[in-house]
């Protein structure tokens, strides 16, 4: 979608768009929130479209993102191509208006219909969003800048989430990912299976063995600026999940291709850094692989030697995730040394009887790092919430035949017993941990995020990193 900033209404306007706040009284139009009307020949354009926000005082930016999606929807069943948007004078800042109005717009926007054939049910979709802007011309045109290559990876990593899992194993991911680092000057680095043996990776290594494909473990580094500390983003990449040899049954596997989010969320985020041009150095490490239970897979009972060489009880093959990124987070910290490590992952399904697809859970062993990332939530509208880790929770995970195992006890608090398995591997690094089952991949559409992969945490990671010191 082209995006353009302008000082006052265009000569033509197929579909403009005007905000209306409570007691602002257009007409009939009350401006209550999710009030909608479309009007012919009434304003300065062919269409116009108003839509409510609530009081004035009240207006979050969240209200912004899905009134103008609900614009951007309207427009699509209309086919129109191209909406004009009146920025609304609102208490918040003017560029926090802009930039929601952009992320509404561009999310909102989306549709995976690649596989529709049936032209008539192809969504229509636009093409071009103007914004009328008052005031503070320059500095909207930059926020609009950067919304716009934030959003952009978002889609980057819905399309991918929602892609069929035989068209991302990791082999063809890999290929994927260094055409992207390539057209964005990043390094890239990739283990193969055969370095995977070399360097001990017992537990990637074992997730594999039940499938066909090979796993890789895929490194992408952005250095913006000189010397000094590294962030490292660490993502699950289960690109299909059956469970392995404890194969999940029907209504569990169905949605098991979108396991493979958290490393779709760390590369879109590292491009979006390293195109915001942001003053970090920042690594991106995807840890991809099948769970297949092919002839030759891991079996429950057996025990592994993990990269770090603590030996693993593996209780239940469908607890792979944590196995993946027990390895690869060992790998990062022993490597990079980074300052913080932060971890992105579709872990449990308990995590969404938890918080279901509104939040995120995170844990971690550093409250600054949580909070900061928390508030990161706040700003952008994906949400985190912490839950705690017990000291009860390392007990659960205790193996009498292993140093420790991969699951802990029927009555364990599910996302909880990832955690304090990651954290066996994290060292004295300052790690948390985001739980993202359910929130990466969503089963109802709400507003701008559709159903299917919702792109959670590109929006979160870059507000955490442009803010980091
Ligand atoms: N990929 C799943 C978690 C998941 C479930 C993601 C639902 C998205 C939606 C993960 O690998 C898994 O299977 N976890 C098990 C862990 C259990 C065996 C301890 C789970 O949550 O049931
Ligand atoms: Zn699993
Ligand atoms: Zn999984």
């Amino acid at each position: 979608m082209n995006i353009q900033v302008i000082d006052k209404m265009p000569k033509k306007a197929d579909f403009l768009v005007s905000f209306i706040t409570e007691g602002e009284k257009v007409r009939d139009i009350t401006g209550k929130t999710g009030e909608t009307v479309l009007l012919y020949n009434d304003g300065g354009a062919e269409r116009n479209f108003y839509v409510g926000l609530g009081g004035k005082k009240d207006v979050t930016t969240e209200n912004i993102r899905r009134a103008i999606s609900m614009a951007v929807d309207k427009a699509k069943s209309l086919k129109v191509k191209s909406i004009t948007v009146n920025l609304p004078d609102l208490k918040l800042k003017t560029k926090d208006v802009a930039s929601s109005i952009v992320t509404g717009a561009i999310l909102g926007n989306y549709d995976f219909d690649k596989y529709i054939t049936d032209k008539e049910r192809k969504s229509s979709i636009l093409s071009e969003l103007q914004l009328i802007v008052k005031k503070n011309m320059n500095d909207v045109k930059e926020i609009v800048k950067r919304e716009k290559i934030v959003c952009e990876s978002a889609i980057f990593v819905r399309d991918l989430v929602n892609e069929n899992a035989s068209d991302k194993t990791p082999v063809k991911y890999t290929a994927l990912a260094k055409n992207m680092s390539k057209e964005n000057n990043l390094k890239i680095s990739i283990i193969d299976e055969k370095k995977m043996e070399d360097l001990k990776m017992g537990l990637i290594l074992g997730v594999a063995r039940g499938s066909v494909n090979p796993p890789r473990v895929v490194i992408v580094e952005y250095n913006g600026k000189k010397g000094g500390d590294i962030v490292a983003l660490v993502g699950k990449g289960v690109t299909f999940d059956s469970g392995g040899l404890n194969l999940k049954p029907t209504g569990y596997m169905e949605t098991m291709k979108m396991d493979m989010a958290g490393s779709a969320t760390v590369l879109g985020a590292i491009v979006a850094a390293s195109k915001l041009k942001i003053k970090q150095n920042i690594v991106a490490v995807l840890g991809l692989t099948e769970n297949m239970p092919g002839d030759s897979a891991q079996k429950p009972g057996d025990v592994v030697t993990s990269y770090s060489g603590q030996t693993v009880e593996i209780a239940n093959t469908d607890a792979e995730g944590r196995l993946v990124l027990g390895d690869v987070v060992s790998y990062t910290v022993k490597k990079y040394k980074p300052k913080v490590l932060i971890d992105l992952a579709t872990l449990t399904g308990a995590v969404i009887y938890a918080l279901g697809d509104i939040a995120a859970g995170i844990m971690g062993n550093d409250q600054k790092l949580i909070d900061d990332l928390i508030t990161a939530g706040k700003n952008t509208d994906e949400l985190l919430w912490q839950l705690p880790i017990y000291q009860q929770s390392r007990e659960d995970i205790k193996s009498e035949f292993a140093d420790f195992k991969n699951v802990g006890h029927p009555k364990q608090c599910g996302p909880t017993a990832g955690a304090v398995f990651i954290e066996k591997f994290v060292g004295d690094t300052k790690w948390a941990h985001l739980d993202i089952a359910g929130t990466a991949h969503i089963e109802r559409r709400r507003y701008y995020i559709k159903k299917g992969a919702t792109g959670y945490g590109v929006r979160l990671l870059v507000d955490y990193l442009s803010r980091l010191k």
